[in-house]
This record gives C-alpha cells, structure tokens and sequence, in this order.
C-alpha cells in the first residue's frame, strides 16, 4: 500500500511539473515580482481539488449549516427593490455603527472600521498597510496558512512562535518573548484558533499585552471564531488589554455567511485604519451592497439566536466526532474550545502527508497538520462542518483506509 502511494505521489509531482514546464514555455517572458514568489495556493485547497466525488469532508473549514432564512429573504428583498450602487469604500454607516458597537470598551467612531470583502480581505490590507520591507511579524505555529503568506506579500518576514504540541497547542509567553526582536513590526494572534480549535485566555491576552507594552509592535488579532466558542463565556479580545490591536473579523463562519464576503477591519489605531481603506478602495472599492444591507440583520436577536444555536450544533458535533475517533480508530482529537476544528493525534500512524492522501483515495478529505506549521507535523486538523452521519462514515472510511 505505502509503495502504492508514493507511486501516486510520483504521478502527482511529474504531472504538476510538467504542467508548470508547460505554462512557463507559455508565459516565457512573464517573471513573478518578487513579493509573489514562493506564495502558493495552500495545502489545504490542493488537497481539495483533487478530492474524488463523494468525498466527506474534514477539510475545509467551512460551515455546513444553511444562512439563515431571514438574512436571505432580506438579500432577495433589497435586490428586488432597492438600487444597488456603490456604497462608500468604508461601507454602510449602519453597518460601521453596529461594527462599532460590537466592541464597547473601545468606543470606536465609524471612521476606525473599514468594512471588507470577507475578513481575509481585512487581515490582508492590515498587514499591507502596516508592513514595511524586511520586518518581522510573529505568527503563532502551528497557524492558518494565509498569515505567512500575507507577511510575504507585504515584503515582511514571518517568524514563528511555537505554539507546543505537547501541550495541546497551548499559548507559551516565554516562547512568544524569546521571538520578540526590533525588526518586529507585528504580531498575530486568533482565538479560538483555526487550526487548533484553542481559546487564548485572559492571563495569555495580558501577558501578550505586557510584553508588547510601549514597544510599538502592532497587534493583529483574527476574531472571526469570536461567536463560535464552547465555553461559559465569549472569548475575550486581545483590544481589551492592548492599544495597538488591529480586529479582523467578519460574519462568515457564525451566521454561514462565507459568499457574502462580508467582514471588517477594526482599530482605535485611526492611520492604520486610514490606510487600509485607501489599499481597499483600489483592491476592492466596496463590499456587496446586497450583503452589506444584509449584513445589517446580523446583529438583531434572531441573528444572536442562530449563533448560539450554530454553537450548540458544533459543540455537540465536535464531542461526537472526538467519542469516535476514539472507539473506532483508538486515536486522540485535542478538545475543541471553540471554531470547528480538532488536531488529531496521528504520530502513531507514520506520514501525515501519506496518511492524507491514503484517506482521500478512500473519499475522505483531511488536512495533514503540517499545512499549518512544523509544530503539527504528525497531526491531522479535522474540521466538523458536517452531520453526524456523514462524519460517521467519514470515520468507517478512514478505518477501512487504515486496514487496506
Ligand atoms: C482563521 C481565519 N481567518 C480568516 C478567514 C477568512 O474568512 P472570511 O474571509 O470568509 O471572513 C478564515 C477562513 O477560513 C479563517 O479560518
């Protein structure tokens, strides 16, 4: 069987060579600038679109739940009867105004929110307007891939701090200090965390926080989990404890709203926020006005009941998935705090990569952690964006992988 893989491994890479061979005889006098080079679509899409049909998906994290009824019916009702312009680059003032409010202890004025395609857009002119040739920004390992690629695109330098394996990925202040050097421009925090399903806690905010006081180092923290967490309390937002934080954040993942592509930057830091909207005009001018007048339901009680109702959905799926896991492969899923995601611990079982692609020949999607940084090498981050059914056959599939 291991022979069979990398026999199809070898097929894999031969075809991609020669299908790059091909494109550059093509596009011979086309040269990459620089800030491009060694930017790559990710792991964790290549996997996908290679993946046969029929396949469960543990893979992509992306929600399975339907948008909710009233926030289509009011998108089909402005696209009937209203003008559908331009709005303002920023966005909507409504929607700013709601943004603002969203973040009370910061009292932040409409003109401190940049409303963007999908958080992504906001996380990468953050980076764009803050990042200068040649610095550093920290990004945790193991992280969603696009920091890394963000940072390069913006001419910085990502430097890695280690999130610990041997302790379920959790924060680690002296080993986020040990990274901390002049050329630090920025560091990136999100929580809960894709790809570990973590939560940074209060002590792990104020100890960033302390250790980031009166340096100047820009702090992006990535909230677009915020809504989606499993325990007691919301997690707290690392602007509570320090000044200079940049919120990306965005409707996609708790009210299943990934193609509306509505999500925001937010900051008391108004020059950072300036900037970003001046790269957004020319990259996107403005956010779907359909969406943005959409949007605007997001935060009414309906759409809070969705949300808590989401959280429930894959609090439940996510214990039912780790129970499994554990009966039928006698394998370990880390315990989810938050988002959709578990680290599943396949060190016992060889290469990750080679396990991935044993298990998408048998129609199951999974991302092999080391998509995500070195520190996941050896485990697999499964995303339960799925009934339970299917995820019980995702796992009957995966064990009958493992017997081939
Ligand atoms: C950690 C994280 N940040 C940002 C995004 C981008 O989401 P969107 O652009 O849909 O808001 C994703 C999507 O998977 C994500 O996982």
């Amino acid at each position: 069987m291991v022979g069979c893989v990398a026999t199809i491994n070898l097929l894999y890479y031969l075809y991609d060579k020669f299908l790059t061979m091909k494109a550059m005889q093509q596009n011979e006098n086309f040269k990459l600038p620089r800030r491009l080079q060694g930017v790559q679509p990710t792991l964790i899409r290549r996997i996908f679109e290679r993946a046969l049909p029929d396949s469960i998906n543990f893979g992509l994290g992306e929600p399975d739940l339907p948008t909710p009824q009233f926030l289509r019916e009011e998108a089909a009702r402005v696209t009937l009867e209203e003008q559908n312009g331009y709005t303002n680059h920023a966005g909507l003032l409504p929607l700013r105004e709601k943004i603002a409010a969203s973040y009370p202890h910061l009292n932040l004025q409409p003109n401190q929110i940049c409303v963007t395609v999908g958080s992504q857009e906001a996380m990468s002119a953050a980076f764009l307007a803050i990042v200068d040739e040649g610095d550093e920004v920290l990004i945790s390992n193991p992280s969603f891939p696009a920091y890394e690629n963000c940072v390069k695109i913006s001419g910085g330098v990502p430097v890695f701090y280690r999130l610990p394996a041997e302790r379920d990925f959790a924060f680690d202040i002296k080993e986020f200090k040990s990274k901390i050097t002049p050329k630090t421009k920025a560091a990136v925090v999100i929580s809960p965390s894709n790809p570990t399903g973590k939560i940074f806690t209060e002590n792990d905010l104020r100890q960033i926080a302390d250790a980031l006081r009166d340096t100047g180092i820009y702090l992006i923290s990535d909230e677009i989990y915020s809504d989606l967490y499993f325990t007691d309390e919301k997690p707290r937002s690392a602007s509570e404890f320090y000044d200079r934080t940049i919120i990306v954040s965005g409707l996609s993942k708790s009210l299943s709203m990934t193609g509306w592509r509505v999500g925001w930057l937010a900051s008391s830091q108004t020059d950072v926020v300036r900037a970003a909207l001046t790269l957004h005009g020319f990259l996107a001018v403005c956010t779907s006005t359909i969406s943005q007048k959409a949007s605007l339901l997001g935060w009414t009680d309906e759409a809070e009941r969705a949300k808590a109702e989401a959280r429930k959905i894959y609090k439940k799926r996510g214990e039912f998935l780790i129970d499994l896991f554990e009966k039928e492969l006698g394998l370990r899923g880390t315990s989810p705090e938050g988002a959709f995601y578990t680290m599943l611990d396949v060190r016992n079982l060889g290469d990750g990569l080679e396990l991935a692609e044993k298990f998408l020949q048998n129609r199951v999607i999974t991302v092999p952690g080391i998509a995500f940084g070195t520190e996941a090498k050896g485990f697999m981050r499964i995303s339960f964006c799925n009934i339970e059914e299917r995820m019980a056959e995702g796992v009957r599939r995966m064990k009958e992988a493992l017997n081939k």
